[in-house]
């Protein structure tokens, strides 16, 4: 077939048509366009890979990498677990440290098994190099995947609640950190030794107290989307807005504000 005999119709269509194939075949953005690039440091994604976490976690936004360099394998084959991307803009280091010790004490009704290979034997509070690089690997993946985005901060509004709900909710979901009687001595509190440690809230320890809104209605933000990179977790996807509206009037009851 002769180059010089294409009509300009045919050569324009062509290009057309590549263009439409090119636009197609493009995955779709699993990270938004105004996220930061995720950078990936090969060696601290290797304690990743040695402690295990592969088995039942993925890292969307890493997961190319992870597998080009450490295998198929590496890539979250069987995620039962959720997915990692963005934690390391969620949590503080001492939380990692607390969850590996025993997950159930700082997200209630956990299934991950307690991590205690990642620790110097015996001592809580001791992670070995292999758990403090891990945890390094973890503060790396700030960039959310579409599932773990941040929840938004401010403007929320609880609805009506009922406390003695709420006092069995925060029994069950924050005892672990915050005490069962809300005296900031819970058996996780211990590892928050480099943040500030979790608040006795029945001895009104409230300091936060967002412009514009109500004392409740920022309590009931602060459940809802935690406090990032605090050991203050995100409750928005794990409690219903009710359950958030119950531990809100019970956390303002036993403050005494
Ligand atoms: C046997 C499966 C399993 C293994 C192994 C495992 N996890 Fe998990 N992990 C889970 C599950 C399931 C959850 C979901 C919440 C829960 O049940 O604790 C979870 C939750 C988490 C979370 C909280 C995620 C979030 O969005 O709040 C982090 C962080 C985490 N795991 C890190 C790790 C790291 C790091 C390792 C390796 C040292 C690891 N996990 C090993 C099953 C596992
Ligand atoms: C993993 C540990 C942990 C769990 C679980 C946890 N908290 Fe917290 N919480 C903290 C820490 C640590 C802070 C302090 C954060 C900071 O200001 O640096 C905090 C802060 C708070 C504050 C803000 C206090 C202020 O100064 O105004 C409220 C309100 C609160 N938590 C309520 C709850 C409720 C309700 C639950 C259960 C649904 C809960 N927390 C579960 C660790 C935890």
């Amino acid at each position: 077939m002769a180059f010089e005999k294409w009509s300009p119709v045919v050569v324009l269509a062509l290009a057309a048509l590549f263009l439409a194939a090119g636009l197609i075949a493009r995955e779709p953005a699993e990270v938004e366009p105004d996220d930061p690039p995720q950078e990936f440091d090969e060696q601290l994604a290797r304690s990743y890979v040695e402690a295990g976490c592969w088995q039942c976690h993925s890292v969307s936004t890493v997961e190319a990498r992870l597998s080009s360099a450490f295998g198929a394998l590496a890539t979250g084959v069987r995620p039962t677990g959720p997915d990692l991307a963005g934690v390391g803009a969620r949590y503080h280091p001492d939380w990692h440290e607390a969850h590996f010790w025993k997950p159930d004490d700082v997200y209630a009704g956990s299934q991950m098994p307690a991590q205690r290979h990642l620790f110097v034997p015996g001592t809580p509070q001791k992670l070995n190099g292999l758990g403090q690089r891990v945890v390094a690997f973890l503060l790396t993946l700030k960039t959310p995947s579409r599932l773990t985005k941040p929840w938004p901060q401010g403007g929320h509004v609880a609805p009506e609640g009922d406390a003695e709900r709420g006092a069995e909710l925060f029994r069950r979901e924050c005892a672990g950190c915050h005490g069962a009687d809300g005296l900031g001595d819970g058996p996780a509190a211990r590892f928050f030794d480099r943040t500030r440690k979790p608040p006795a809230l029945a001895r009104g320890e409230l300091i936060l107290q967002r412009e514009g809104e109500s004392r409740r209605d920022t309590i009931y933000g602060t459940i809802t989307n935690g406090l990032p990179l605090t050991g203050m977790p995100s409750f928005g996807n794990r409690l219903s807005a009710q359950e958030r509206s119950d531990l809100t009037d019970y956390v303002l009851k036993i403050s005494g504000k």
